[in-house]
């Protein structure tokens, strides 16, 4: 190798070098733009993150936020929930179909028999409170108050078509 073809070397790489160095300190400055933004806007990459980190919806943790149920009601002596509401979140999971042995709503002479037997609606009442058998007590939800069985109990007899 000749003397000038190593200068001509030392020349084209620092060539080479130079742009490599312009074009990193290019996109340090473009990158900086966009994430860092100008004069306090957010950059386009802040803001799209942002946008896209944003939570889908917010939990509403107020009091009075919160819808009522069978739970709220329950001390507060007001049935909250009528006896048709009853029967369908509760005490339909097994009298509808009639699972475990359970009198079906609509078979009169079934519910008509324990109508008697029990001595009427508050007797009956009495039974869905305390439970019998494979019936639990509330129907198995204790948050029910004593006045939402009572009309639960006479939703499915009128239900039934037992007067009562
Ligand atoms: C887990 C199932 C289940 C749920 C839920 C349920 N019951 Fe029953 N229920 C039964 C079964 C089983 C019987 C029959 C019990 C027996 O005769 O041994 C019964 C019987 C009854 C009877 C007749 C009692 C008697 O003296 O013959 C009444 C009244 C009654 N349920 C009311 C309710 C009410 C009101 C609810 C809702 C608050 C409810 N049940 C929820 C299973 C259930």
């Amino acid at each position: 190798m000749s003397a000038s073809s190593d200068r001509r070397f030392v020349i084209v790489l620092a060539g080479v070098l130079g742009g490599l160095v312009s074009i990193a300190l290019a996109l340090i400055v473009i990158a900086s733009l966009t994430t860092r933004g100008v004069e306090g806007q957010p950059g386009l990459q802040t803001a799209r993150l942002s946008e896209r980190l944003a939570p889908l919806a917010a939990v509403a943790t107020e009091a009075t936020a919160q819808p009522t149920n069978a739970a709220s009601a329950a001390g507060s002596g007001a049935p909250a929930l009528s006896g048709a509401q009853v029967v369908q979140q509760v005490c339909s999971a097994c009298h509808s179909a009639g699972v475990l042995g359970a009198p079906k709503i609509g078979d009169g002479a079934n519910w008509g028999a324990r109508f008697k037997a029990a001595g009427g609606v508050d007797g009956l009442a009495q039974v869905a409170l305390h439970g019998k058998g494979n019936m639990p007590p509330k129907g198995g939800d204790a948050a029910l108050t004593e006045d939402q069985v009572k009309v639960a109990v006479q939703y499915m007899l009128a239900q039934s078509g037992i007067k009562h």
